[in-house]
């Protein structure tokens, strides 16, 4: 009997350990795919049996990785062809909006697939379901479809998209909002009001334009789905791609996971003629990339001159991803590349600072390194991150459509001789690196305890059943206002109603001392 309960046991306890995993990333941005394949990749090189549904493929999967590769997806960016460094002027609320038709469209693009169609309509079984969440709402109720623990993961922290599903708090107060530029330190008068005022809005915008958008969609590709209300928020886990290292410290509920960091790999050796170029510069390296959304070749004339000129006159080497095969005035110090193996770039100890966009997964792999960085923020959370870095003591961050030389000679100079930049980079990347296991091994063990727990419901905070008025205690000031106003209404009677017996009392007695 015993030896029957031990053998049912290790039976589970196996099962558990490699599990069916269905992991889809709808964004067709690389940055995107480079933390969903690092995920799925990682997953399966810890025993589980993953698919992973995206734009991109990887030439050199491991073996219990199956790849959807929807390349069709890559449409969707060239529908709109767009010089993204003139998102920079963009006001912030033009930023979500634009989004909004992004979002519905990935998300639709991915389930109308035919190869996503197919694995819909095949027997396939999976042990939980991770989806990224950007935009893309209508993909809980896969979830749902496999009856499968639902795992969200959020590319960009603890942000208004997941808060939502999963009742997470984000005081206005003091967690600036992601497409603002504010910084919770110096959150002044101002700035918190307009953190209320965008949150509002960005809210309003999600409750009555997306999550309506999303429930059609989920509707049309999963017919006879219950509620899409309750499947939406049905969520078991939520994975973050942040640390508080990189960003604010801000509230989690206790099923949502940091693990910011788990696509950075150990350094691999440089291409030999990189090796040599970084080697051989006696004072340093700049390393200058937009990031992978951005083409460099677009950004104004102007700018490109004052950097070209400035960067000219410096007496490090200088590393410099560029889209075109040639650079027109290009200075002798300056190498440029259409690719750079830009983490081991910056693993080289000859880096001494990185030029960058700011986006979240460079921001991560500068902390990892610890190389400090001047960015040039141009939309989304990147002008957050470079607040953040300036905050941190780890970075600069300057306007790149206004810079002048002198501004970016003197910004330069003082981030590569004032050594408290350094330092400063050198203490994130310590905090980053300073948890009890790796990011990826956390994935790990709680994909597998909500799998064990039936999805964990334990972990969930009550808020997520509340409604808006109970959470937001309407009823309870309904309650007391009402009790108030109806109070001072009460007074008012009864005063009226003592005067007007003093003045009758008044009154008779007038009359009687008029009569004697
Ligand atoms: C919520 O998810 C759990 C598994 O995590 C599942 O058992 C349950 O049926 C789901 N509820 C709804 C309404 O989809």
């Amino acid at each position: 009997m015993k030896l029957a309960a031990l053998l049912l046991y290790s039976v589970i306890l196996n099962s558990v350990y490699g599990l069916k995993l269905l992991i889809v990333f709808p964004v067709p941005a690389r940055s995107h795919y480079i933390l969903g394949n690092s995920l799925s990749k990682g997953l399966a090189n810890l025993g589980h049996d993953v698919t992973f549904i995206a734009a991109f493929s990887e030439p050199n999967p491991p073996k219990t990785l199956k790849q959807i590769v929807l390349k069709e997806l890559g449409e969707v960016r060239d529908e709109q062809p767009r010089n993204m460094f003139e998102m920079a002027d963009i006001s912030p609320f033009f930023q979500i909006f634009f989004l909004n038709g992004i979002g519905a469209m990935m998300t639709e693009r991915v389930l109308e697939h035919p190869d996503t169609q197919k694995l819909l309509h095949s027997n396939e079984k999976f042990d939980a379901v991770i989806m990224e969440q950007f935009m893309s709402d209508a993909l809980t109720a896969l979830g749902h479809h496999f009856n499968a623990p639902l795992i969200v993961f959020s590319t960009l922290g603890a942000n208004r998209w997941v808060n939502n599903l999963v009742a997470n708090p984000e005081p206005a107060s003091y967690v600036p909002d992601l497409f603002l530029s504010t910084s919770s330190e110096e959150m002044a008068f101002t700035e918190r009001a307009y953190n209320l005022i965008f949150g509002m809005v960005a809210q309003l915008n999600l409750y009555y334009l997306v999550y309506p958008k999303q429930k059609k969609i989920a509707e049309k590709y999963f017919p006879g789905i219950p509620d899409f209300e309750k499947i939406h928020s049905n969520v078991s886990l939520v994975l973050l791609n942040s640390h508080e290292s990189i960003g604010q410290p801000v509230p989690h509920v206790p099923n949502m996971i940091d693990i910011g960091g788990y696509h950075v790999q150990p350094p691999k050796a440089l291409p030999k003629d990189l090796q040599d170029f970084m080697d051989s510069a006696k004072e340093g390296i700049i390393y200058f990339s937009m990031g992978s959304n951005l083409v460099p070749s677009q950004m104004p004339i102007r700018t490109k001159n004052v950097i070209l000129k400035v960067l000219g006159s410096r007496k490090e080497k200088v590393l410099w991803k560029w889209d075109e095969d040639q650079l027109e005035n290009k200075p002798a110090n300056v190498k440029i590349s259409k690719w750079f193996p830009q983490q081991d770039i910056l693993a080289h100890p000859n880096c001494k600072l990185f030029i960058t966009h700011g986006g979240l997964l460079s921001t991560t792999e500068t902390v990892t390194m610890g190389v400090p960085i001047l960015a040039f923020p141009i939309f989304g959370d990147q002008k957050l991150n470079a607040k953040r870095a300036e905050s941190l003591g780890f970075g600069k961050s300057l306007e790149f459509s206004s810079i002048t030389e002198e501004e970016l000679a003197s910004t330069l100079k003082e981030l590569l001789s004032n050594p408290k930049y350094k330092k400063n980079a050198k203490l994130r990347s310590q905090l980053l690196k300073d948890r009890p296991v790796k990011p990826i091994e956390l994935a790990d063990y709680w994909i597998k305890y909500v799998v064990r727990y039936g999805g964990a419901p334990h972990l969930r905070v009550a808020g997520i059943r509340l409604p808006f008025y109970k959470y937001w205690f309407l009823d309870v000031v309904a309650v007391f206002g009402g009790g108030f106003v109806l109070s001072i209404y009460v007074l008012g009677k009864l005063c009226k109603y003592r005067k007007c017996k003093r003045a009758k009392k008044q009154l008779k007695e007038s009359s009687k001392k008029k009569r004697q």
